[in-house]
This record gives C-alpha cells, structure tokens and sequence, in this order.
C-alpha cells in the first residue's frame, strides 16, 4: 500500500452529456414511447442491450480504459491506477431493464460511474488504485428467472452447472434454449466458473442507483446511503389441473389450474399481510409477476399455470416462516381442487450489509459537498449484495419522484443524478487514493 495520497483536483460533472447519455440509452428499447414517461425494454442479450453494450463500449473507449468482457458478459472497463498490483476500486450496475420499465434503474450507475471517471480524469487525477466500471449482466430476472445473474457468478454463489443450464423465459424463446446457449449466441464463450472474482479482488464497490421508493423525496433528503439491502427470494409454481372445453365441461367436473393458483396468490398475499401486523412493519413483500396459462385460450379452461413469487424481507426467518404458511395452505387447495402443485427453489439470499469504511467515505464525501445524506436500508436489490460477498461494498441513493421505479413514469432530475455522481466521484477518488 502507498504512502502518498494524490492530492484531488477540482472536477466538474458534466450534467448535461449525463442527461443526454441517459436520453440515448433509452432508445435502445423495443417497445413503443409511453404517453407517461420514456417506456424501456431491454432484456439481456437481445438486439438493444447488444446495442446498449457496443455503444457503452464505445464511449470507454473514447476515454481509454481498457475494456474485458467474461463468460457471461460482465463487462469490465478499467482505468489503470499508478499501483496496477493494488486491488482495484469498483463502481457498476447494469443495463438491462424489465418489461415496460422506466430509463434510469441501473443505467444511471452505469452513466454516472462512466461520468465520475471521465471527470476525474479530465481534471487530471492520477489514481493510485485502477477504477473499475463494471456493467453486469442481467440483473433482472425477466429472461432466466434469477435476478443478478452476472454478479451472483462473480461472486460464486450461483453453481455454474445450474446457471447454464437455467432456461429461456423469453416468450419465443428457441425449445430448449438455455443460459449456455444464449450466452454462446451472443458471443460470451467460456466456462462459467471463470466469472469469478477472489474475495479481495476489489479494494471496495460502490454503486450508484435510483432509490426506487419514497423515502428521499418523502423527507426531503438529497441522497442515500444504503447500509443493507433486504434479502429476496424467488419460486416458481406449476400448477396442473385438468383442461377442455368452456361450454361443455361443466362446473362440477372442474379441475381448473387458474382457479387454483388464483386461491395460491391470495394465499401468498394473505400470509405476507399477517406477517406485517405481526411484525408492526411493512417489511415482508411478496409478488407474484408472471402467470403462464396453458392453453391461453378464451374458450379453454386452463390445465396448466405458472406463477413466479419474489417475496422479500429485511429478515430472512420470517420470509421462510410465510412461505411455510404458504406451502400448508397449497396442500389443502391440491387436495380440494384436485391439482398438483409443484414448488421450485429459483433463489434465497441472504440481507447484505454495506462496508463500514465504504460508507464512511461516501459520508467524507457528503460532508465535503456540505450535504447530508439519510442512511437506509435498500428494499430493492441490487448487484452490491452479492459483489458484498467479495468485497466491502455501499450503495448511493438518488430520490425517485414519488418513489416509482420498474414503470415508464420513472424519473429523478438531472440536478440529483448530477449530485449522485458527484458524490460518487468524491468516493471513488479518495478510495483509489489509498
Ligand atoms: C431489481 O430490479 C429488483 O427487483 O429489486
Ligand atoms: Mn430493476
Ligand atoms: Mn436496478
Ligand atoms: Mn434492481
């Protein structure tokens, strides 16, 4: 380790290329514009987030970093510090975004990080760690099932077998099209097991997102800082009944899949509300996104559903307590329906606690910029928890008008995404300082 620190320049973030950067991510989208907001829907490794990569690419390259890509498509671009020996300060989120979501969940770490760098760089900083800015794959679930995909894998908590050989959720996805298949197409080649990174590969993480509720706005704080993030869990529920026809099977002879995972999500949502009157919170939160009906048919009764549940909690013991309450009530509605139902395991993660030291320098950071910043727990998750597992990690928080996220109505002011990135800039030079 050094003994000499750079002193740091004064450095301007570039509001305006921010926004714009920002604006012409969001044309890499395949849905139409929405009358409320900018609609985005860039699902991993289709057309646009290929599209999104090349162009992200691009602008490093413009800079100089250097950039790598791993098997899974985690895509590292690095400005190379004065000690390239010394592990590395990271910063990173993704691009990838849900159906139907708004423009700045993930690509607003993305930019913004991209922006830090850029503008400590052209202040003439040399840092003495390299800083990295890490794009990770998917950390949306919608087209393998699992969020944080390329971070999970970066962490070795994800078995790369069982990432490989996760299907295809994608509605016209190839039969028996799977993660190794997709990946290969897409041009990330390579065992699974080599995304993974030691735990001390990087000397801290720090990632910049939308709070994606309302808690800033709410109390009028300027930004956040994440101190844990709850921990989620996914399931997925087949549920097969029997089908034919809408006229002629009659009532009595019903053995309809819909209607019994119709009683499954009530369940779900019955338990979750008991376990936040029990706990005087409203820290339990469950989900059910997607329901699949086989045939799909108006005038067939439905033989087959699946449902997939995320449910969260800030404490993992009570979210397994719901789904134990879930799964006796799921016995007495296959008995009285006469249907199976089957649970799969998709994933269930641990809360993730942020570094003391990577906290601290994002609250050195605040108070140079005389701002104070609300210290939370994120309810949403994000890569951090698991690139938690490697290295000492926290997350800074940009309010989100009226606390929405995941819908085109989206939106946090350039002025606060500035702030954010500044901030951000602040933590990552002193971080790489030492
Ligand atoms: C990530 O997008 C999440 O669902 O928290
Ligand atoms: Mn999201
Ligand atoms: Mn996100
Ligand atoms: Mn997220």
């Amino acid at each position: 380790m050094a003994t000499t620190a750079p002193v740091l320049p004064a450095f301007e973030i570039d509001e305006a290329r921010l926004s714009r950067e920002l604006a012409e991510l969001a044309t890499m989208t395949s849905v139409e514009p929405s009358a409320v907001g900018t609609a985005v829907t860039r699902v991993v490794f289709t057309s646009d987030d290929h599209t999104a990569r090349a162009w992200l690419k691009g602008l490093a390259d413009e800079e100089g970093f250097s950039v790598r890509a791993d098997a899974v498509g985690n895509t590292f671009f690095r400005w190379e510090g004065a000690d390239p020996k010394l592990a590395a300060i990271a910063s990173g989120s993704h691009v990838d975004a849900i159906p139907h979501a708004g423009m700045y969940d993930g690509t607003v770490g993305v930019l913004g990080g991209l922006e830090a760098m850029r503008a400590l760089k052209a202040a003439g900083l040399k840092p003495l760690r390299s800083i990295e800015l890490v794009l990770l794959t998917s950390e949306e679930p919608t087209r393998f099932g699992i969020g944080c995909l390329g971070s999970r894998l970066i962490a070795g908590v994800l078995d790369a077998a069982r990432a490989d050989s996760l299907p295809d959720l994608m509605p016209k996805a190839e039969v028996g099209a799977t993660l190794a298949t997709v990946r290969a197409e897409a041009g990330f080649c390579g065992p699974l097991e080599s995304c993974r990174l030691e735990a001390g590969h990087y000397a801290g993480w720090v990632e910049l997102h939308i709070e994606q509720g309302p808690l800033l706005e709410r109390e009028g704080m300027p930004l956040g800082i994440v101190t844990s993030i709850a921990a989620p869990a996914g399931y997925r529920f087949t549920i097969e009944g029997v089908g034919g026809h809408a006229g002629a099977l009659l009532m009595p002879d019903r053995r309809d899949a819909l209607c019994a995972a119709s009683e499954v999500i009530l369940s779900i949502e019955r338990h979750t509300l008991a376990a936040n009157a029990a706990s005087g919170t409203n820290d339990t939160v469950a989900t059910v996104g997607t329901c699949d009906v086989h045939p799909g048919a108006v005038n067939s009764v439905p033989s087959r559903v699946t449902l997939q549940l995320d449910i969260r909690d800030t404490d993992p013991e009570r979210r397994e307590s719901v789904m134990q309450s879930v799964r006796a009530d799921i016995d007495g509605i296959s008995e009285r329906r006469a249907v199976t139902i089957k649970e799969e395991f998709v994933n269930a993660d641990a809360p993730a606690t942020s570094g003391a030291g990577i906290v601290q320098a994002i609250e050195e950071a605040c108070a140079a910029e005389k701002i104070v910043a609300k210290k939370m727990v994120s309810r949403a998750y994000h890569d951090s928890s698991f690139m938690a597992r490697i290295a000492p990690v926290a997350m800074i928080f940009i309010p989100s008008r009226n606390g929405v996220s995941h819908r085109p109505d989206e939106y946090s002011s350039p002025e606060s995404i500035a702030l954010g990135t500044r901030i951000l800039a602040l933590t990552l030079a002193k971080l790489a300082s030492a």
